[in-house]
């Protein structure tokens, strides 16, 4: 028997099968069947290693039915595998990494739990939207970087004098990151979010620097646009030339795409941690890599 199985869950079938073909290692397939209430009944196809077993499953929406998919996929593994990893592309709930309002459940202290009681002894995310989050699992946990992949994709683009810039400052390093590999300079905008309302303003003000040069908004995901709609208004309010979108995980809900689009952002490009128009670049090398 192989001595690597790779487990793939329906939301990331693509890189599971890609990582699975960089690695000659054995694909176990699940099969998904709905019941007229919403449950799920999952079937794996394929052979599990007594040894060693990746599941492959990224947690964008539907979150809590591919969050349960993932659990059980671990969870089945386990009764064979000895070691199991779980390899969760885009990790949602992940923003939910603190108690912002008192109260708030602090959702990425229940996953880690969750993950460790499900049988993973590590947990592999890419572009995690905070360290904070991952803090909380009390399993090996590891944080890949898609910024060279992304950088590589944005150089194609022969930019005029690109800036890089984070939508708010809590993207700051991120960004910092990008540039150095981009090898350009970097700024980070003042971003405010109501928490109640979840509405966003940008609190930055005259910025002299983004005149006639060419801008790559860098964040670590896209959920309902505002975010990159108000950055985007914003900079070009202060004649900048093209702005570029480089961000991991594109959820882009509802309409978001349009929103920005029409904000003036030129391109988005973002990765296959979430599949969609806009998932140019592959990260199964990067994960294939590290496991
Ligand atoms: C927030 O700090 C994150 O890094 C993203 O900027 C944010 O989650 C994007 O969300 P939205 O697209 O809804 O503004």
């Amino acid at each position: 028997m192989s001595e690597l199985s790779i487990i793939t869950g329906k939301s990331s079938y693509d890189i599971a099968r890609r990582v699975s073909k960089k690695m000659k290692a054995n694909l176990v397939r699940s099969q998904i069947r709905v019941f007229a209430d919403g449950e799920s009944k999952i079937t794996l196809s394929g052979k599990i290693s007594e040894r060693k077993s990746i599941v492959v499953q990224s947690i964008y929406p539907p979150v809590d039915t591919n969050l349960i998919h993932a659990l059980s996929l671990i969870s089945k593994a386990k009764e064979t595998s000895s070691e199991v990893i779980a390899v969760i592309p885009y990790m949602g709930y992940a923003r939910q990494d603190r108690e912002f309002l008192s109260g708030e459940i602090v959702t990425m202290k229940v996953l880690g739990k969750l993950f460790r009681g499900a049988g993973a002894s590590k947990i592999i995310v890419v572009d995690i939207h905070s360290k904070i989050g991952l803090g909380h699992f009390p399993i090996k946990t590891k944080n890949i970087s898609a910024i060279p992949e992304l950088v590589h994709h944005i150089r194609d683009l022969n930019l005029k004098d690109p800036l890089v810039i984070s939508p708010d400052q809590g993207g700051k390093e991120r960004a910092k990151e990008f540039a150095k590999e981009l090898g350009s300079e970097y700024i980070a905008l003042e971003k405010k979010r109501d928490r109640k309302t979840g509405k966003v303003q940008i609190k930055t003000k005259n910025l002299g620097e983004v005149a006639n040069r060419d801008l790559i908004l860098v964040d670590d995901m896209i959920s309902t646009g505002g975010s990159i709609v108000k950055a985007t208004q914003f900079l070009k309010k202060q004649k900048c030339r093209k702005v570029y979108v480089a961000c991991t995980h594109a959820l882009l809900m509802n309409d978001a795409e349009k929103r920005i689009r029409k904000a003036g952002v030129a391109k988005i490009i973002s990765t296959n941690t979430i599949p969609g128009k806009t998932s140019i670049v592959d990260i199964s090398k990067i994960i294939a890599k590290v496991i």
